[in-house]
């Protein structure tokens, strides 16, 4: 089968289709026919060696498709089941493995394309709304980089819980794309500073939570946007690692609550993966929730898509078609 391998860590141009052997299940594994594979900012990381991977491995943890093989004891799907995951083991790739318990079965009304492009920034963008900080009628809160893949699903969940959304954004493009999504306000923080923007958009008070992903670039202006005891939810770093700092600051910048939060603590058991899988698929099966593919590319072309990526050319979900 072909695959994105990767030997050596580093830009795009270390990622290699290759020939490899269609992987075996083992016992509790089985092994899927991908048809869609989701591009995530983790497989950058991953690619890059900042989230450290033992070389060579294939590259991709979500995707969706057919259950070809199980191995023994997997009680939880058969073979030609439609599943998705956003833990499996080589994504990028025509066939992947999983641990049968971390795949989710995919609602008739949903295809392949559009479950693989929202299981995980989904998951992350219910968690992030409905658990870190559980939004109510009436919070504001600020979404960085609103119209990514995980910002276009944030603006829409924190809108329908009833939140006041306030999103940034770097194009006029991406602010109409963020409107869309939901966002009531929408602030370009490359052409305004979105310090001020937030205080000036709440009348000074600030937001009750910050939902940041885009990390060194936005991370100390952010906890100015913060009410007296808010919450910065930094989930990410596209711009980059957010340095050391001294925790006194969230003293002096009014008792503010700081987590680093990452979805595999928030689907951690199979119980919790199936809720949160199900609330937000079915709100994709109904069309409440809107998920946007901004970019589709054949497997071969792994390396664009990531350039695309990184350079923040991309809106809502970069997806690759073996
Ligand atoms: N904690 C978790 O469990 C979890 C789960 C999923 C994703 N994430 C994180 O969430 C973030 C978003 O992921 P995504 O896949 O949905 O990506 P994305 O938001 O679609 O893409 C990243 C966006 O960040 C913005 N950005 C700002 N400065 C940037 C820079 N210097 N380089 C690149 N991008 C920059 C860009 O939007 P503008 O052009 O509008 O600035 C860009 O489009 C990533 O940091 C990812 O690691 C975390």
């Amino acid at each position: 089968m072909k695959a994105i391998r990767v030997h050596a860590t580093g830009g795009p141009e270390v990622l290699r289709l290759e020939e490899v052997p269609v992987p075996v299940p083992g016992a509790g594994q089985i092994v899927i026919r991908v048809e869609a594979a989701g591009v995530n900012f983790v497989d950058v990381y991953h690619r890059k060696g900042l989230y450290p991977v033992a070389l060579p491995f294939t590259l991709g943890r979500e995707a969706a498709g057919v259950v070809e093989r199980v191995g023994g004891g997997v009680a939880t799907c058969r073979p030609g089941d439609r599943v998705v995951s956003e833990s499996l083991i080589g994504g990028y790739a025509e066939y992947a493995l999983a641990a049968a318990e971390r795949v989710v079965p995919l609602p008739r009304e949903v295809s392949s394309r559009v479950g693989a492009a929202v299981i995980l920034q989904g998951l992350t963008a219910h968690f992030l709304a409905t658990s870190t900080y559980p939004l109510r009628p009436g919070d504001t809160c600020l979404v960085h980089a609103a119209a990514g893949g995980v910002g276009l699903l944030l603006c829409q969940i924190a809108s329908r819980l009833g939140a006041r959304v306030i999103g940034t954004v770097s194009t006029e493009e991406k602010a109409r794309l963020a409107r869309e999504a939901g966002a009531h306000e929408v602030i370009l923080y490359t052409r305004d500073d979105f310090q001020a923007e937030t205080r000036r958009i709440t009348g000074g008070a600030g937001v009750r939570v910050v939902y940041d992903s885009v990390g060194r670039t936005t991370f100390l202006k952010s906890l100015d946007c913060l009410a007296t005891r808010g919450m910065m939810v930094l989930y990410g770093q596209s711009s980059g690692p957010v340095g050391a700092f001294d925790p006194q600051l969230l003293n002096q910048k009014g008792s503010l609550f700081l987590t680093r939060p990452t979805v595999a603590h928030y689907v951690a058991t199979r119980a919790e993966l199936l809720e949160r899988a199900e609330e937000l698929l079915g709100w994709v099966a109904d069309e409440s929730l809107a998920v946007r593919i901004g970019l589709e590319a054949p497997l071969a072309a792994a390396a664009e898509a990531h350039t695309e990526l990184e350079a923040r050319r991309t809106t809502g979900k970069v997806l690759l078609i073996p």
